[in-house]
């Protein structure tokens, strides 16, 4: 940045999965360019862009929630004579119901589906220039990801890389195929050239993301990705997420195995344990298949984390059907876990059919759930207590002293450690255990590695 250009605020508010605070920070780096510097409340902002979530109705309720309070706080603020900000609805919600939103609420002055960032600067020129612009959805990605500058910012020593976008899977409760197209994938050249560029900037982990992101198309699959990443000098640690069982192939499994850098955890949602509800759902794997996958990736990496995602109240669901869920998650032993409600979204075929759930049976099976994996949550860290693992220490701690880092398990560490830590791996024993995090103390005086 020269610094003479006068800076303007823009604040992103990123709702749902990591896909979107991707999106959230590629979107900040498109717009660095016309003068944005991203600022951590609405209030002053010049710019607000809501990145959306549509996957369940609470999700798409807040957004129309917080647009009433950004039309409200705009209002006070030329009241007092400030300038009119710009409110831009991305992501999801914006592709699925860009008109609603500009129906409902007539504050918004853009409304842009999440592959026309590139197009933002733009598409903001313009609305600056007349108000109502509204992009028509289309699912060009790899002209938008031609489109985005190359070189990235890093803001820490992690970082998310959108390798594989969209989903053909159609799973009957899911709106993704819908907002986010069909299963498209980076070239790998691309992929490492950002990966490069982040290692050069002193980011030691990335996590690879797609919506399936194991059914990664380019050469060799997934797999060997992973493996063209890992020789990458720097760059330690790769993570991968969210992958769907049908995708999780040998060689992939193998690279769990060999590949020192790809992290010892796996989240792969299996959503029911009962096969006549994943038929339903069109998951197109059984309980048995998903166990003995999950079988054989603990045969190539013993200590695998195992996380995945559950639905409660799918359409149809018995006591019976939920029982087999529980079965399932007794049988995996889960490190960590997700679980929802059934959510009903228009236009999913799951929507139509028979055999709605009671909310009041949803919430009680919800609460059985949870109360199981928070148990297997809780196990599966006590059992780190007396171990060394290796910790990357990424951010200072509430604390005055203490750094903040992950495991390889993904877990929080919490340790009392000095600032010249901070984005290196250091040996820690771990002395206690919580739900959400560990707590330990440097192992041995850590070899430091050159600045
Ligand atoms: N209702 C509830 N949960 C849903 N998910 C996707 N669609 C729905 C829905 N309609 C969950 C799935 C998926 C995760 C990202 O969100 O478990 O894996
Ligand atoms: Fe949705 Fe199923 Fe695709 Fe996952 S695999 S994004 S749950 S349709």
């Amino acid at each position: 940045m020269s610094g003479s250009a006068p800076q303007k605020r823009l604040y992103i508010k990123t709702y749902g999965c990591q896909m979107n605070v991707y999106d959230s920070e590629r979107m900040a780096d498109v717009l660095s360019p016309l003068g944005y510097g991203v600022t951590d409340s609405p209030e002053g902002a010049d710019l607000v862009v809501l990145n959306t979530c549509h996957i369940r109705e609470k999700a798409t309720e807040k957004v129309y929630s917080e647009l009433g309070k950004l039309k409200e706080m705009r209002e006070e603020r030329m009241a007092q004579g400030g300038a009119r900000s710009t409110i831009v609805v991305a992501g999801c919600v914006a592709q699925a119901e860009g008109e609603e939103i500009m129906r409902r609420q007539p504050a918004v002055d853009l409304v842009v589906g999440p592959q026309a960032y590139h197009q933002l600067p733009e598409l903001i020129a313009r609305t600056h220039r007349a108000r109502g612009e509204r992009l028509a959805a289309d699912f060009a990605a790899d002209v938008k990801f031609d489109a985005l500058p190359t070189d990235r910012r890093p803001t820490g020593v992690t970082a998310f890389l959108t390798v594989q976008e969209g989903c053909d899977k159609f799973c009957t409760f899911c709106v993704v195929p819908y907002t986010r197209g069909a299963e498209w994938s980076r070239p790998a050249e691309a992929i490492e050239a950002e990966a490069r560029s982040l290692a050069g900037q002193g980011v030691r982990e990335v996590t690879l993301l797609g919506q399936n992101v194991n059914a990664y198309a380019g050469e060799g699959g997934l797999a060997a990705l992973v493996r063209r990443l890992a020789a990458i000098p720097g760059l330690d640690r790769i993570r991968y997420t969210t992958s769907h069982p049908r995708d999780m192939d040998e060689a992939l499994i193998a690279a769990h195995g060999e590949v020192d850098a790809l992290m010892p955890y796996l989240h792969l949602p299996v959503q029911s344990g009962s096969d006549r509800i994943l038929k339903a759902m069109n998951r197109a794997h059984t309980a048995g298949s998903y166990l003995r996958l999950i079988e054989k990736t603990r045969a190539a990496r013993p200590d695998i984390a195992i996380s995945g995602d559950f639905i409660v109240g799918f359409p149809g669901e018995r006591d019976a059907d939920f029982e087999a869920t529980l079965e399932l998650v007794r049988a995996v032993g889960h490190a960590s876990a997700f679980s929802f409600k059934y959510s009903r979204r228009p236009g999913t075929p799951a929507a139509a059919m028979p055999g709605q759930v009671d909310e009041a049976v949803k919430d009680e099976r919800l609460a059985r759930l949870n109360a199981l994996l928070e148990a297997q949550q809780r196990a599966f860290n006590a059992a780190q207590v007396g171990r060394v693992l290796p910790v990357l220490f990424e951010r200072r701690g509430r604390h005055t002293g203490q750094l903040v880092g992950r495991s390889p398990y993904l877990q929080s560490v919490h340790v009392s450690a000095p600032d010249r830590l901070l984005g290196q791996i250091v040996p820690v024993r771990i002395e206690s255990a919580a739900r959400m995090s560990l707590a330990g103390v440097l192992a041995e005086a850590p070899e430091l590695e050159p600045a």
